[in-house]
């Protein structure tokens, strides 16, 4: 069967079903609250770039993007996009729906004139849409992770040149 779903921002209408994709897809509240927190922080939120996936006017899953720091060694900031959460409902995964939102939000996040996106995840997943370990920009996170599943993607040439140092996360992050 192909699925008939739609890409489209999100709207305030959608924002209790975008909780219940993020819980169902995670098993846990902990990232449909991150969600409900970063829309409260206009530093970090961008309307444009929370995004849903709808089948039937329902929502299947999710994607936001959101403004983090990169502060370099001389203590400068360097303001670039982080991917996360992104959720599927889990009966609708493994069938293209997480790619597609992937590529809709980079493509809508290069057209609202960003030039790159961290991301911290699958290390076999994201590579597929043009990530790579964000060492080779000597871009770091804050936390120890294996280097393979921090990553970054340039969405513009050269996105990510003389930008180096360690992510600063909302603070809303650190509930999860
Ligand atoms: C990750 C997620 C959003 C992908 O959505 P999706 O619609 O299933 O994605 P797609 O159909 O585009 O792609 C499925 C691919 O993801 C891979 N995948 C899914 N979960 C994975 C995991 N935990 N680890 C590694 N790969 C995973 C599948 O193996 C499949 O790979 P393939 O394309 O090589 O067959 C979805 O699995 C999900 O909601 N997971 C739970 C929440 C989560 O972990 N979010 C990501 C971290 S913020």
């Amino acid at each position: 069967m192909t699925r008939q779903v739609t890409l489209r921002p999100e709207t305030k209408n959608d924002f209790s079903e975008v909780f219940e994709v993020n819980r169902a897809a995670f098993g846990r509240d902990d990232e449909a609250k991150l969600v409900d927190a970063l829309r409260n922080n206009p530093k970090a939120f961008i309307p444009e770039l929370s995004i849903v996936a709808t089948e039937n006017d329902k929502v299947v899953g999710h994607i936001l993007f959101t403004r983090i720091d990169i502060e370099d060694d001389a203590g400068n900031l360097h303001e670039i996009l982080a991917l996360a959460p992104m959720a599927v409902r889990p009966e609708f995964q493994n069938s293209g729906i997480g790619g597609r939102l992937i590529e809709k939000g980079l493509a809508a996040a290069k057209a609202s004139g960003y030039r790159s996106v961290i991301v911290l995840g699958h290390e076999h997943y994201y590579p597929k849409f043009g990530f790579e370990p964000a060492g080779k920009w000597n871009i770091k996170a804050p936390f120890d992770v294996p280097a393979n599943v921090f990553m970054a993607i340039e969405l513009v040439e050269d996105g990510l040149k003389n930008i180096s140092g360690t992510v600063i996360y909302p603070k809303e992050f650190e509930t999860v």
